[in-house]
């Protein structure tokens, strides 16, 4: 791991994953804001951070200083079922008051996904003022195939040295952030949660297996956070 610093946080289980994912929030929330007047995260979708997002809408955050990006988009409309943007919306940013100028959601009606992936790009690098976005928290699940974002193994999105491209998942196209992108980040988070990801943990926490999750080495600090379920293969967790 290249970086700042690397560290792994197990919890016992969801609950107390979410509360420390708010902690954390609220001290990195302080922190940014103190540092450039706004804190930014990337969300992730699929299922596992719903949970967080729902519990994150009871938090005291300074909603009105926080910009949400996203790290990946399926290519769907804002309110297909499958987008992760509606998911976020219905979770968590229909009951906040966050203001819609500091809601980014990455665009999908050009009717073509690289148009799409080109604008997010040119809207980071407006936000940010950078070729790359310095991204406060962005937040990262993994897949059983050890894909992240919408990285999907032996995809051309791998080697992408834009901030933003078209990700592939068996044909169907996504909007992605890249490794330039994710690694750009302050910090990294990996939230992962279930049993169901315990191999994919262990291999891709102590084996060098080279799937895209093992690329993300952010200039920033990396941060894996899983509840004891994802984590019982690990060699050390597993036997406590
Ligand atoms: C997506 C995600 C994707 C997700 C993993 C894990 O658009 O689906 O960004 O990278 O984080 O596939 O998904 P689950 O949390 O549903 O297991």
């Amino acid at each position: 791991m290249v970086g700042q610093s690397w560290r792994l946080e197990v919890l016992a289980d969801s609950e107390r994953m979410v509360q420390r994912g708010i902690q954390l929030w609220q001290q990195w929330a302080i922190e940014a804001i103190s540092e450039r007047g706004f804190f930014s995260v990337a969300l992730s979708g699929g299922g596992t951070p719903k949970v967080f997002y729902e519990a994150l809408a009871g938090a005291e955050l300074p909603w009105d200083k926080v910009y949400v990006f996203w790290g990946d988009e399926r290519y769907v409309p804002a309110d297909h079922p499958d987008s992760n943007y509606r998911m976020a919306k219905e979770a968590l940013l229909d009951r906040v008051p966050i203001p819609d100028s500091n809601v980014f959601p990455m665009p999908t009606q050009a009717g073509n996904p690289q148009t799409d992936a080109d604008a997010y790009a040119k809207t980071l690098q407006q936000v940010f003022n950078s070729p790359l976005p310095t991204i406060d928290c962005t937040l990262l699940g993994v897949g059983g195939d050890g894909h992240t974002a919408s990285l999907f193994p032996g995809t051309e999105a791998l080697d992408s040295e834009a901030a933003v491209t078209v990700g592939n998942k068996g044909g169907d196209p996504r909007i992605t952030l890249t490794y330039p992108a994710l690694n750009a980040s302050k910090r990294v988070v990996f939230w992962i949660a279930g049993a169901g990801k315990a191999d994919i943990v262990n291999k891709l926490l102590t084996k060098t297996v080279g799937l895209p999750a093992q690329g993300v080495n952010p200039d920033g600090d990396l941060i894996w956070i899983c509840d004891r379920a994802a984590a019982a293969k690990l060699p050390l967790v597993g036997l406590s």
